[in-house]
Parts: C-alpha cells; sequence; structure tokens
C-alpha cells in the first residue's frame, strides 16, 4: 500500500521546500513536486502543513519496574500515544537490577517491547561491573545492535552506578565503538541532603527538589565529563534540568570534546513552585529526577537548545499513578520517580518553541529528531525526509490548536504534566512505516507491528578521535 502526501512544504534539519512525497513499502520512495499518485495510493491534503520526519525520543521508560513498583505505561499503550503526538520512534533503556545478568535483562526487555506499535530501540544500563559485563557489552554491540550505555549516577543503594563503573564501562565503550550517557546527579549527596530533610521532618514533596539541587547535577555531570575527557570516550548527558550541566557541557564542547545534551519538554516549561501545590496528588505527580527548576534554569535550558549546545528534546517518559505514587505519602524518598509526555513533547516544543521564535522549524526538527538520529547512529534511515528513508513521516498542522488533557490524551497515566495547557500547532496524520496510524484525531494501531531498530556501532567520532589520540601519542626520540 502506497501513500501519497501531497501540497505540503517538507521540513527537514538542513531546509524546507514545498514537495509532494511518495510512501511504498515502509519506505519514502519519491520526495518531488507535483508527483502523481500510484493507482492504490492513499492521498493525504497536506495544503498549509508540514511534512516532517516523525519524532524520535531518546528516553522513555516503558513498564519499568522501578522504586517498588511498575511504570503504568507499557510498550503497546505508550508507543499508541507517542503516534498521536507525531512521535514514531521511541528508545527505552534496558535496567538490569544489581548483579543482574545484562543479557538476561536485555532479553526481558526485548520480549516486554514486541507488543509496540511503533519502532524502538533500547539503550542498556550498566548498574554493576564484572568481567561477565565487560564481555556482555561486547556482545550487544556486536550481535544486538546496541550502540549506546547508561549509567544512573543517582538512585545509591539501588542502580547507581559509582566511578569504578563509570571508568570501566566507558572505556570499554569507547573499544566496541558505543556511547556511554549519563544520569548526572550525585547520588551521595542526594541520599545525605534526603536523610537530613526527613529528620528535620520535611516528609512531603516539597522536599524532592530541595535534597536534589542544580549543584548536585552539576557536579555529577562535570565528572563524568571530565572521566570521559581522560579517557577520550564521546558522553551523551540525559535530561539536563539547569544551568550547572548545561555550563558543564557547554565548557567542554568549548574546549573541543564531543559531548552531548539532552533536555525534556518537562523541564524547559514546568517550574519547581509545583512541589508545594496543597495537593499531595499533584505534587507527588510532578517528582522525577531531576526535579523541575526554578525558571532561571528554564532559560538557561531554552537558550542551551537555541545555542546548539543542548541537541535532543526527550521526556523520560516514566509513568506512576496516584494510587502508585502515594506510597510516598509519608516521605517523599519513596514517591516513585517519573513523569509522562511522550504524546505532547513535539506540540509544546513547537507552541513555546517555533511559535514564539526561539526555534526555526528546521531547528524543530533538528531537536525532535535529526540530532538523536545521528547521536544515535540510525540516520537517514529515521530523523530524515529522503528516499530511501523509513516512511516515519508526521504532516503538521500549524493552525490546530488544542487543550491538552488527560481526558483527551492516549497516555495510560492518570495525570498529565501539561494539563491545561492551550497549545497551538499539532500532528493531523502521522504515518509509520509507510502506514498512516493517526489521522484527525483518529488511531489505526497495530499491536506488535513495531520493530526493534538496530543501532550500529559508531564510525565518525570514534575514527576521528582514534586520529586525535595518534597524534597526540608521545613520539620516541632517537639519540
Ligand atoms: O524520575 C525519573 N527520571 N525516573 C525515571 C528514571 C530516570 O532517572 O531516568
Ligand atoms: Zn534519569
Ligand atoms: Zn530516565
Amino acid at each position: 500500500m502506497s501513500v501519497l502526501i501531497k501540497g505540503g512544504t517538507v521540513v527537514n534539519a538542513e531546509l524546507s521546500l514545498r514537495a509532494d512525497v511518495i510512501c511504498d513499502g515502509g519506505l519514502i520512495t519519491a520526495v518531488g513536486a507535483d508527483l502523481d499518485a500510484p493507482s492504490d495510493a492513499t492521498v493525504i491534503d497536506a495544503g498549509g502543513q508540514y511534512v516532517m520526519p516523525g519524532g524520535i525520543d531518546p528516553h522513555t521508560h516503558m513498564q519499568l519496574p522501578f522504586m517498588g513498583t511498575v511504570a503504568s505505561e507499557d510498550f503497546e499503550t505508550g508507543t499508541t500515544a507517542g503516534l498521536a503526538g507525531g512521535t514514531t520512534m521511541i528508545i527505552d533503556f534496558v535496567i538490569p537490577g544489581p548483579q543482574q545478568n545484562i543479557m538476561e535483562a536485555y532479553k526481558q526487555w526485548r520480549e516486554w517491547a514486541e507488543k509496540s506499535v511503533s519502532d524502538y530501540s533500547f539503550h542498556v544500563a550498566i548498574t554493576w561491573w564484572d568481567d561477565s559485563v565487560h564481555d556482555d557489552m561486547g556482545t550487544l554491540v556486536r550481535d544486538h545492535g546496541v550502540n549506546s550505555f547508561k549509567h544512573f549516577m543517582a538512585y545509591k543503594g539501588a542502580i547507581m552506578a559509582d566511578d569504578e563503573i563509570l571508568v570501566n564501562s566507558f572505556a570499554r565503550s569507547l573499544e566496541l565503538g558505543a556511547i556511554p550517557t549519563v544520569h548526572a546527579e550525585n547520588g551521595e549527596l542526594v541520599f545525605r541532603l534526603q536523610k537530613e530533610l526527613f529528620e528535620k521532618g520535611i516528609t512531603g514533596p516539597e522536599g524532592h527538589p530541595l535534597s536534589r539541587p542544580p549543584e548536585c547535577e552539576g557536579e555529577a555531570a562535570n565528572r563524568a565529563i571530565r572521566i570521559a575527557e581522560v579517557l577520550k570516550v564521546p558522553l551523551y548527558v540525559v535530561h539536563n534540568s539547569c544551568r550547572q550541566s548545561l555550563e558543564a557541557i557547554t565548557r567542554a564542547r568549548n574546549e573541543g570534546q564531543r559531548v552531548f545534551g539532552e533536555v525534556l519538554a518537562g523541564h524547559l516549561l514546568i517550574d519547581d513552585s509545583i512541589y508545594r501545590h496543597k495537593d499531595f496528588e499533584v505534587a507527588a505527580a510532578h517528582v522525577m529526577s531531576p526535579p523541575f527548576r526554578s525558571s532561571e534554569h528554564q532559560d538557561a535550558l531554552w537558550k542551551g537548545l537555541q545555542s546548539g549546545n543542548l541537541q535532543t528534546t526527550a521526556t523520560d517518559h516514566c509513568c506512576f499513578c496516584a494510587d502508585q505514587k502515594a506510597a510516598g505519602k509519608d516521605d517523599f524518598r519513596l514517591i516513585p520517580n517519573g513523569t509522562g509526555g511522550v504524546e505532547n513533547r513535539m506540540e509544546v516544543l513547537w507552541h513555546h518553541g517555533v511559535s514564539t521564535g526561539k526555534l526555526t522549524m528546521n531547528e524543530f526538527v533538528k531537536v525532535t529528531s535529526t540530532n538523536a538520529a545521528q547521536i544515535f547512529n540510525v540516520y537517514p534511515r529515521k530523523g530524515s525526509i529522503a528516499v530511501g528513508a523509513d516512511a516515519d513521516i508526521v504532516v503538521w498542522d500549524p493552525q490546530a490548536t488544542k487543550t491538552i488533557s488527560t481526558k483527551t490524551d492516549h497516555q495510560n497515566v492518570d495525570y498529565n504534566i501539561f494539563e491545561g495547557m492551550e497549545v497551538t500547532g499539532c500532528p493531523s496524520y502521522t504515518i509509520s512505516q509507510g502506514k498512516v496510524v493517526y489521522a484527525d484525531g483518529e488511531l489505526n494501531v497495530e499491536r506488535g507491528a513495531g520493530r526493534y531498530v538496530d543501532r550500529p556501532p559508531f564510525a565518525p567520532f570514534y575514527d576521528a578521535l582514534k586520529k586525535q589520540a595518534q597524534l597526540a601519542e608521545p613520539v620516541a626520540v632517537k639519540r
């Protein structure tokens, strides 16, 4: 079955042009002026609309077992919600428990994800270290299309990676041509501050941001960056929420280091006053790590995105319903950490980014798909409207309006952190693997249609880094 998208403006990261697009056999087969529809084609009238690569959310946690419960959104409901919002691929995380065999965890997550309705891939977290982990990292890169490894520098007593793990895993990543990524918060400091606050009688959600100040994030980001610098490995820092971590990234980039930064739609738009909401349920619904910050940090993050020092946007979609959040009613340390947003990332970024002039449409494409595709090595298969690319496309109506609400969204969680936000600019059609899966508010998805996307190890960064390393090697002086 083929699809002809007619009369729209194709917006890629590098340019925009008036062009029709034909999809056939799951791929984009033609991009050009006045294309004729094959006789069996579904024709989409995209007049006055933008035709963009489907979004890639490089940071989600569907059905994650975490903090004594399991995230409410599974791979089917979560990828469905993503398609309704124009996101056609997610990169989720395999997170082995302490001492859990890495391959066993990987197989478990692959099984869970089989019901996905859109394409997906996995970062794999390194939560402990021994020779088997070293070897399994090799197996994952060589045989299973994994090219990124995650390290949680927080969550002491659970999945936290200390410096020994970071050093071993970063060095191994370099050998394999994979990119290490970090959740940057100093877990020791967070643990201590949590205890101090609780002992002082601060037991409610207002204690959450107090126990995780921006300095804890800045310290960890800088530490990971400096470890990566010494080991000469690129680094990707997930969910930067504050000026301090952005400054660490900016400084390193200015020094020529290959460091990449991600920002969440929530961190750009929601401030920390929410943790002092009188209603526990509302405050707890926003408990995530790192926490939402004051507006000073939001301004800095927008500038980071505009300047290119932050390259990707994500959601860290990790949903817990009110009854799950209630586990921390008397102790903020027990509130499961996580919020949603996979359905809304594209529209809130368009409304607050493109409509305000902070981002051009091409920059919007970069930060919602192309940069993630390039950093995680699935470009130009993903993140581009071009002949031969996967037909993962969003047709964007810049005039459409909506009020975001949990009453109308498709996310499997009882709270939406963007509740009540009015946005202009929404997807009118989403095409996944060449099939129209969302059209004018109606979903037509198929359980299990999503494919696991292999991500090969890197060539370009690593070739460049190897050359630099060779040049830097001391030359023996003949006497
Ligand atoms: O609070 C969060 N972010 N929960 C999900 C796990 C993580 O840290 O990314
Ligand atoms: Zn995290
Ligand atoms: Zn996360």
